[in-house]
């Protein structure tokens, strides 16, 4: 069953089409990557996914919920981050786990803050002002926070753009796992193609606001007769 089902979305800002025909599926438990080169609309494409902006046209279905007429509901089984979402800067980062804690009205929010910060390696930092961590740190503090909730869809705009690779290869792992054990689904973007060959099940290409490809990276590279996903983008993108 598709737990995210959305049809043929359309988002216009003044003269610019950002999206122009969105659909996309995400299975129960799955991680799909959205794809496509800078400006094609896949920001945009989560952010209607989220409801943080209303689509001109088309649907967004969210566990079986029309998002339009059960927010609430759909949202609070969800999580996002973005490294654009700023969290607050002059907040410990224990201070701003536990005040999602307590907003998502978690049954044991001290304890489930105690999980994610080991499983973040956050220990060093909880006692740490935001705006006084790298980058990096700062991204770790985003996921713990986005799975505080376990959500059964995880919602992440380049998720690794700001770690190092060794951060990098440990967060995908986490994630890897995290979906696993907790059977959450993801959708994700990403411009790093290795990244994606290896997190996601299925991917869908994004190019000027229209979904031109979708299907398992194997699938694509055979579609297209492309060693990798890296190849097929190239392809993709210049048409
Ligand atoms: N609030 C806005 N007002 C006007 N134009 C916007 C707005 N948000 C996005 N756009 C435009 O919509 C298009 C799609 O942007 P979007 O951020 O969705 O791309 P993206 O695929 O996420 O790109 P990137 O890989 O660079 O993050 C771009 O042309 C962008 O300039
Ligand atoms: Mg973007």
């Amino acid at each position: 069953m598709a737990i995210l089902r959305a049809s043929h979305l359309v988002k216009r800002f003044g003269p610019v089409t950002a999206v122009r025909d969105v659909s996309l599926t995400v299975g129960e438990g799955e991680i799909v990557g959205l794809l496509g080169p800078n400006g094609a609309g896949k920001s945009t494409t989560l952010h209607m996914l989220l409801g943080l902006i209303t689509p001109d046209a088309g649907s967004v279905e969210l566990f079986g919920m029309e998002l339009a007429r059960h927010r609430t509901e759909a949202l609070s089984r969800l999580n996002f981050a973005a490294s654009y979402v700023d969290l607050p800067g002059v907040l410990r980062v224990g201070e701003v786990l536990d005040a999602f804690a307590r907003l998502y009205a978690l049954r044991r929010p001290r304890e489930r803050v105690a999980e994610l910060v080991e499983l973040f390696e956050l220990g060093p930092f909880v006692k740490r002002r935001v705006m006084a961590l790298s980058s990096g740190q700062r991204t770790r503090v985003q996921l713990a926070k986005a799975l505080l909730n376990a959500p059964r869809l995880l919602v992440l705009d380049e998720p690794t753009a700001n770690l190092d690779p060794d951060a990098g290869d440990r967060i995908r792992g986490l994630l890897t796992r995290v979906a696993a054990e907790n059977g959450s689904a993801m959708l994700i973007t990403s411009h790093n193609m290795r990244e994606v060959e290896r997190m996601c099940d299925r991917v869908h290409f994004l190019s000027g606001g229209v979904i031109v490809a979708a299907g398992s990276a194997a699938e694509l590279a055979g579609h297209y007769g492309a060693e990798d996903l890296e190849e097929v983008f190239l392809k993709v993108a210049r048409g």
